[in-house]
């Protein structure tokens, strides 16, 4: 199979994370028989650096000729704390969301047994944790109208949801549920806010429509609080926008490393994968990054692009390397491995363990 990828390296450890991805890509290729072409594309800080915009036009345009998009990491420290800067590199991200209609990011939150001592977390609640978080990705605050008074005494977000918005992305984390576990969380603050409210008739609405998935509704602050207690309970989880972004990373943590977690984000065409990890800043250019959120972000795209069998071959030399103990600072501050080496042995393992199968 043919097919066109755009990598997007990004910011701090963006780049070293996205090359071992495309290295494993590359022996999954050269083992299945298929040709990746790879476009790369500036995106964040680093475009803003080399073209004063956080998002060119021809990143997005190379996107929107793709067949996929492998992206690292933005932000850099240089704008963080600087509330007045005008240019962002988020900024460049966000607008890609909206332009490529990336409604739903879809993030999987899965535990590796030999990680167990790094979670937070006691194994006894651990055990079993399978759940996936539905985030709205183009509407809600992020996307409504700022404003900030001339004198600068009074800001203003809006945020604002329509009932389409809510249908597309309730009826994906519905089919996704029906393949799964056969339950749905909504995390809302409906006892609060007008939109949490038309989350929730929206939702009910549809769930007549998928009789055999069991449907619960939690308000975000109880939410919050049962991911830690209890996380076996959770299958998919849907939410808006900002509350996604605020209980993923709080999910995130329970594997045993914020570095582990691939996502997905998907919608009206081409689709973008990405680990959840930020950019690292006090790591780039170290090689000592986890490259496996990229590296699984890479096994989510293979998969969309029907790809499963490559997909799994890619999930398994992950394993492999947790199992094994290969593994990079972040889960073994002592005897750790460099972050081109995981992405060597991750790709030693699908080029020479999987018997091979041109399809
Ligand atoms: C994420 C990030 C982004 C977000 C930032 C970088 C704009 O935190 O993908 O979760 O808030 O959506
Ligand atoms: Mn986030």
């Amino acid at each position: 199979m043919e097919k066109k990828i755009v990598v997007i390296e990004g910011d701090g450890i963006g780049p070293e994370v996205t090359r071992q991805a495309v290295k494993v890509l590359n022996a999954i290729a050269e083992q299945f028989g298929h040709e990746f072409h790879y476009q790369y594309c500036l995106m964040g800080a680093d475009a803003i650096d080399k073209t004063g915009n956080p998002l060119p036009d021809e990143t997005i345009e190379a996107c929107l000729n793709s067949d996929g998009i492998l992206f690292g990491a933005i932000g850099h420290p240089k704008y963080d704390n600087d509330p007045s800067a005008k240019v962002r590199p988020e900024q460049g991200l966000l607008k890609l969301r909206k332009s490529l209609q990336l409604f739903a990011n879809i993030r999987p939150v899965t535990t590796y047994p030999s990680l167990q001592h790094l979670s937070p977390l006691k194994a006894q609640q651990l055990e079993g944790v399978d759940f996936i978080i539905f985030r709205e990705l183009t509407g809600g605050i992020y996307f409504g109208k700022k404003e900030l008074s001339e004198d600068g005494t009074r800001a203003a977000d809006d945020c604002v949801y329509t009932r389409t918005e809510i249908e597309r992305i309730a009826h994906l984390a519905f089919q996704y549920a029906k393949q799964r576990r056969k339950k749905l969380t909504l995390v809302d603050k409906a006892n609060v806010l007008e939109t949490s409210r038309l989350w929730r008739k929206v939702v009910q609405e549809i769930a007549t429509q998928y009789a055999e998935v069991k449907v619960d509704f939690l308000f975000v602050d109880n939410a919050a609080m049962q991911i830690i207690l209890n996380p076996k309970q959770f299958d998919v989880i849907l939410t808006e926008n900002m509350f996604g972004d605020i209980i993923s990373d709080e999910a995130s943590v329970i594997s045993g490393s914020l570095g582990l977690l691939p996502s997905a984000s998907i919608g009206a065409g081409v689709a973008l994968f990405e680990p959840i990890h930020g950019s690292y800043p006090q790591a780039a250019g170290k090689d000592i990054a986890n490259p496996l959120g990229c590296i699984l972000s890479a096994a989510m795209l293979l998969d969309h692009l029907g790809l499963a069998k490559e997909a799994e071959a890619v999930r398994l030399g992950v394993e492999w390397t947790l199992v094994n103990g290969f593994v990079t600072k972040d889960i073994d501050p002592i005897n750790f491995y460099f972050t081109s080496t995981i992405g060597e042995l991750v790709s030693d393992f699908v080029a020479n363990r999987i018997p091979g199968g041109v399809n």
